[in-house]
């Protein structure tokens, strides 16, 4: 399976029924081969998914994106590795905002909010190397159709609690590659300044 209208995020698409986290399943990959740049790895049941500070991600089996993305950002330095964080960050950003009347902000570091609840979270975990970032798994979650959420995540937000519609979630998922890509290419052509004043608005 492959991701269309990107220049190689997605163009090798693994799509799992079910996967207990892809995040996993990209370190696990990495250390036995080397997948090709933009490889995504995503499933709409994921069943122990990771969030920041050793947290949990939480989601109700078919109804969200969850997808981890690897990348080799060899032109980003390590010291300056928060800029693939915001480049990242405003890619998600960008397709959220897409559909959305009320306001979209990114919370530092990167967590994505619609007005005071969080629609989305991004776990990104660098390899680091002589001051360079050898590979990057860029983990991200999003509420797409869940409508209900459990108290342990008492400020939720999604697509549907957002629009009162229901997504197709592939295409969601071409599409979010597509914004991802976008922001990626703007670090890797030093579009820097674009970078940094987005992420501050
Ligand atoms: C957060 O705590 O806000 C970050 C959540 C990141 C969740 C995504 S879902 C896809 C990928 N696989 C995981 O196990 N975690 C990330």
């Amino acid at each position: 399976m492959s991701i269309k209208n990107t220049l190689f995020i997605g163009k090798v698409l693994l799509q799992f029924e079910v996967i207990n986290s892809t995040n996993l399943y990209a370190v696990e990959l990495l250390s036995k081969s080397k997948p090709s740049d933009g490889t995504v790895i995503s499933t709409y049941n994921q069943t122990q998914g990771r969030g920041q500070i050793g947290s949990k991600w939480e989601s109700e089996p078919d109804k969200n994106i969850a997808l981890s993305i690897i990348l080799y950002p060899s032109f980003v330095l390590a010291s300056a590795q928060f800029l693939l964080n915001q480049a990242i960050s405003l890619g998600v950003f960008d397709f959220i905002a897409n559909y959305m009347d009320k306001a979209v902000k990114v919370k530092w570091p990167n967590d994505i909010y619609v007005e005071n609840e969080k629609i989305a979270g991004i776990l990104i975990q660098n390899s680091l190397f002589q001051q360079k970032i050898q590979h990057c798994i860029v983990g991200i979650g999003i509420n797409i159709n869940q409508s209900i959420f459990s108290s342990d995540a008492p400020n939720a937000t999604s697509f549907t609690l957002q629009t009162q519609k229901k997504y197709h979630l592939d295409e969601a998922v071409a599409h979010l590659c597509q914004c991802i890509e976008q922001r990626y290419l703007q670090l890797k052509h030093q579009n820097l300044h674009q970078i940094k004043s987005d992420y501050l608005h």
